[in-house]
């Protein structure tokens, strides 16, 4: 798709956390109105007719469009996030990623096997997390699970896609 306005509020800030890692700050979408506007219209036009009763957010920056659209879709959020910040029983899975690793988890009871989930983040780098978060909500056996990300980084280096197996149905809004 790669909207002209968005591509041009995406800041990319060099060397962060880490030298060589090249940081895009979708933060300065998320600030400004418009792109707000431009990203839930894009979402909702893709997922309108999916049928999507979940929408499991990706901690942290995966929340904002993820309740934004679950809103205009009429589905639940579901909260994917980092270990020890959930308060009831979880299920849990650990990935690696483009700089370091970490460990993610979903209440127990928060997909059933009727939902059709659709699961979100800012960005795909390596897939690590994305695909750990597949796993987790694949072990709900829902209906269906379709992934989206406001951005892709198209780098040889990374191949974040090449995780997940073919056919499974996945969005983004930028390639960058
Ligand atoms: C970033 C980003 C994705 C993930 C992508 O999150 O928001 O969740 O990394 O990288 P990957 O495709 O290589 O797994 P981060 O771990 O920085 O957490 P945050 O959103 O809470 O800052
Ligand atoms: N998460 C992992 N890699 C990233 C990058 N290059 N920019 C923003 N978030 C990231």
């Amino acid at each position: 798709m790669n909207n002209k306005t968005l591509l041009e509020n995406l800041r990319c800030i060099p060397d962060f956390p880490q030298k060589g890692v090249n940081f895009r700050d979708v933060t300065t979408l998320f600030k400004n109105p418009k792109c707000l506007q431009i990203m839930e219209d894009e979402l909702y036009e893709m997922y309108k007719d999916k049928g999507v009763t979940k929408i499991v957010g990706i901690e942290s920056r995966g929340f904002v469009m993820a309740s934004a659209l679950a809103i205009k879709l009429n589905a639940g959020v579901v909260l994917c996030r980092k270990p020890g910040k959930l308060p009831g029983e979880t299920v849990q899975e650990s990935y690696s990623k483009e700089y370091g690793t970490d460990t993610i988890e979903i209440h127990k009871d928060a997909i059933t096997e009727d939902d059709i989930v659709l699961l979100h983040d800012d960005l795909l780098a390596t897939g690590g997390t994305m695909k750990a978060a597949y796993d987790l909500v694949k072990k709900f056996n829902p209906k269906k699970v379709y992934v989206n990300f406001l951005i892709e980084l198209i780098h040889e280096d990374l191949n974040g896609r090449s995780n997940f197996e073919e056919g499974t149905d996945i969005t983004s809004l930028l390639q960058v």
